[in-house]
């Protein structure tokens, strides 16, 4: 007995220690309000000067007094940004005390195929298995579902569309949903892999999907920044660029939903590469925002609506980002989105805010949304899913299906009020 305790002991020694050498040196994400302007500066100082991700806001530009700033904190510059909280009295708390857990819970139970389990959708999968669900769901839909190649990343990883299209109706109209535009976000690409099994599923099944698949096919893009999204995988889970290289520095990245050519490089983004806001050296450098462009330019004429999708904090939002200005259909917008939440508290009890873009959150120009809206794509909007902060980017795997679900009603709530009109 004896022996067998002293074999348990040593067995899980490394875990006991763990345990034993308590939170100060894990990594943590804290939810910190500055209350003065000097506390709103050394803020901004500790996002930049030390190694953290900020999660919100984007950038510490627009870190704020009487706002809530949620940082993501490494181990090893715990201890020194604490203190500096500490000396400057700056109000704190934890949000996550073990984003390693969550992270390690995103990660489990990634399985490759997707008949293996029913909760293949309440699971996030590496990009790998996506590439092999493309495959598969193309496959197994020879009828429905095409996959076209629009361009590859600048890793050369390929960017797939999958079409979905039930009927050959001529002067079919179409919807465009991309998701995965910022590595982060993984529920992004659980929407999208979510929203492709609904509409097959539930075709013929469902009143609004059919009446939406009859009327329109739809164009999904699951991940449009495979890079980032590979690299939030293997090596730094906090990754919100693509993955490209810049000029005289060594910084990686431009941020693809900054490098669309809407009021380019103004206001809200950054023309630093080190910043998580970097425009790009000029409006579709990458060729992630490259593909999708020449794709959405030679499919205008059809495709009416275009759909973002992003997390986390819950808003439903549409042109303009780059410019306080609002657009010509700003009340139909306003109200097609004002519907669609209703929807989602009604059957969910979830509050998602909504409106335009700058007015709502910040100013960003060079966002997709507002692009494609300038391309004549009235009817575009970027969706924001769970959650409002709990636990970020880091929403467990038991979150997705209710996260996918009330995204889904407000997709079709907008799809249909567009078939209506047409
Ligand atoms: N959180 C998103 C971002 O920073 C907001 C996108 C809103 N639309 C836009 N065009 N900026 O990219
Ligand atoms: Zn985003």
């Amino acid at each position: 007995m004896k022996a067998l305790l002293i074999l348990f002991v040593l067995m899980n020694l490394d875990k006991l220690l763990k345990t034993a050498h308590c939170t100060e040196t894990q990594d943590q994400v804290l939810s910190i309000t500055p209350k003065t302007q000097e506390q709103v500066d050394i803020l901004k100082n500790v996002s930049t000067q030390y190694e953290t991700a900020l999660w919100q806001p984007v950038s510490p530009h627009y870190i704020k007094e009487d706002t809530q700033v949620h940082l993501f904190v490494p181990a090893n510059s715990s201890e020194t940004v604490k203190d500096l909280l500490q000396r400057y009295a700056i109000t704190h708390e934890v949000l996550l005390a073990n984003p390693n857990e969550l992270i390690e819970m995103q990660t489990r139970n990634d399985s490759g195929d997707p008949r293996s389990s029913s909760t293949f959708y309440e699971r996030y999968h590496s990009l790998e298995d996506i590439y092999f669900w493309i495959n598969r769901t193309q496959q197994d839909n020879p009828d429905t579902v095409k996959v076209i190649l629009i361009g590859s990343s600048f890793e050369k990883r390929p960017l797939y569309v999958l079409k979905l299209s039930v009927n050959n109706r001529p002067n079919k109209k179409a919807m465009w949903i991309d998701c995965g535009i910022h590595a982060r976000e993984w529920i992004s690409p659980a929407f999208c892999l979510w929203f492709v099994q609904y509409s097959l599923s539930f075709y013929q099944l469902n009143e609004d999907i059919t009446n939406i698949l009859d009327n329109m096919d739809v164009y999904i893009l699951p991940v449009l920044n495979p890079d980032g999204y590979h690299y939030t995988w293997t090596t730094n889970r906090m990754w919100r660029k693509n993955r490209s290289t810049n000029r005289g520095t060594k910084c990686i990245g431009v941020d693809l939903n900054r490098n669309f050519d809407a009021n380019w490089c103004t206001e809200g983004a950054s023309d630093q590469p080190c910043t998580e806001i970097y425009c790009g050296a000029f409006p579709e450098s990458e060729p992630e925002t490259q593909a999708v462009a020449d794709f959405l330019r030679s499919h205008k004429d059809i495709v009416q609506i275009y759909l973002s999708i992003h997390s986390y904090s819950q808003m439903l939002l549409f042109p303009y980002s780059c410019t306080l200005e609002e657009t010509e259909n700003h009340s139909e917008l306003l109200e097609m989105v004002q519907e669609a939440a209703q929807k989602i508290q009604r059957h969910y009890r979830n509050i998602y805010t909504y409106g335009s873009g700058a007015k709502t959150i910040y100013l960003a120009p060079g966002g997709s949304d507002d692009w494609a809206y300038k391309l004549g794509i009235k009817y575009s909007f970027t969706f924001e899913l769970q959650d409002r902060g709990r636990y970020g980017f880091l929403l467990p795997p038991s979150h997705i299906s209710k996260a996918c679900n009330e995204a889904l009603l407000a997709v079709k709530t907008i799809a249909l009020k567009v078939v209506e009109k047409t």
